[in-house]
């Protein structure tokens, strides 16, 4: 008798990787690149990268988006700006040193059928780098600001996208993007740095997620990028996590995979930066 397939729905994440083919630190704009100017290789960056994607790759479809020559931090696909459903929204950089990557974006973005959707002038938005939705109901958007993106894009996403919009104020320099220092996973747990909030958006933290679903890292694993992660269903990719963060991450049944992303880190970036959430909230 013939084996039968089990049929069941699945549907495989979509992330976008920007090739890192002019990658450097070459300016200053957070407190990593600071000691870093000139100070990575290409051919590491490219090696942790391939790294990176082949262990996405088993996990998701990794879409390749070209780098374009001049914009060192165009890597960091995360920052090319959100998406949700057929929409994006291009991000606004807040430094010069990035600017020059938004017409790549919003060209590669038109040109893949997205729905171009652009916040009103003069506001400073800084893409999925700062706006990550809940894993759980994908309607609920947390935005960070402080740093980079600033409050005022957090009402016009909720009425540009009509969603709920819940502001983070950034306080640690070091940890300027949201992405740096929280990360909500499946099933409504959420990893965090307590220290890089502001004690406001803390409480606002805890109102919305419940205690045992709270996953803290210390500072030893914040400065590791541990929050910076890539979650694929129950595997959670990132570059460090101490043995006692990992023992939490699986004791609520996550598989925690190192990837060890340092030449990135003197930018200010690991493994979720590199990343971009392509089938975001598919039913909107
Ligand atoms: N050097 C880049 C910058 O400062 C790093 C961006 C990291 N991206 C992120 N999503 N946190 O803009």
């Amino acid at each position: 008798m013939a084996e039968t397939t089990p049929t069941y729905e699945r549907t495989v994440p979509r992330i976008l990787m920007c090739e890192p083919t002019f990658f450097e630190v070459s300016y200053v704009i957070n407190p990593w690149m600071t000691s870093h100017v000139h100070d990575t290789t290409a051919e590491r960056a490219q090696r942790q990268w391939d790294a990176l994607r082949e262990t996405v790759q088993r996990h998701a479809d990794v879409v390749i988006q070209p780098a374009a020559a001049g914009q060192p931090d165009m890597v960091f696909a995360a920052n090319a700006g959100l998406v949700f459903g057929n929409s994006f929204v291009p991000s606004r950089f807040r430094y010069d040193e990035r600017k020059g990557e938004e017409p790549h974006n919003h060209a590669y973005f038109a040109r893949h059928g997205f729905d171009i959707v652009e916040l009103p002038d003069g506001i400073f938005f800084e893409g999925a780098g700062d706006a990550l939705f809940d894993r759980g109901t994908s309607r609920r958007l947390w935005m960070g600001h402080g740093h980079r993106s600033d409050l005022e894009a957090a009402p016009a996403l909720a009425r540009l996208l009509d969603i709920e919009v819940l502001p983070l104020r950034l306080a640690d320099p070091r940890f300027y993007h949201l992405d740096t220092c929280f990360c909500p996973l499946a099933d409504g747990y959420t990893l965090y740095f307590p220290a890089a909030f502001d004690a406001d958006s803390l409480a606002l933290i805890e109102r919305h997620v419940a205690p045992a679903e709270r996953i803290t890292v210390d500072e030893h694993d914040a400065v590791a990028f541990a929050c910076n992660a890539v979650n694929l269903g129950r595997v959670v990719i990132l570059n460090r996590a101490s043995p006692d963060l990992r023992a939490r991450l699986e004791a609520a049944g996550f598989m925690v995979i190192e990837v060890a992303l340092d030449e990135y880190m003197k930018s200010g970036g690991a493994a979720k930066c590199l990343t971009l959430r392509l089938d975001e909230a598919m039913d909107a």
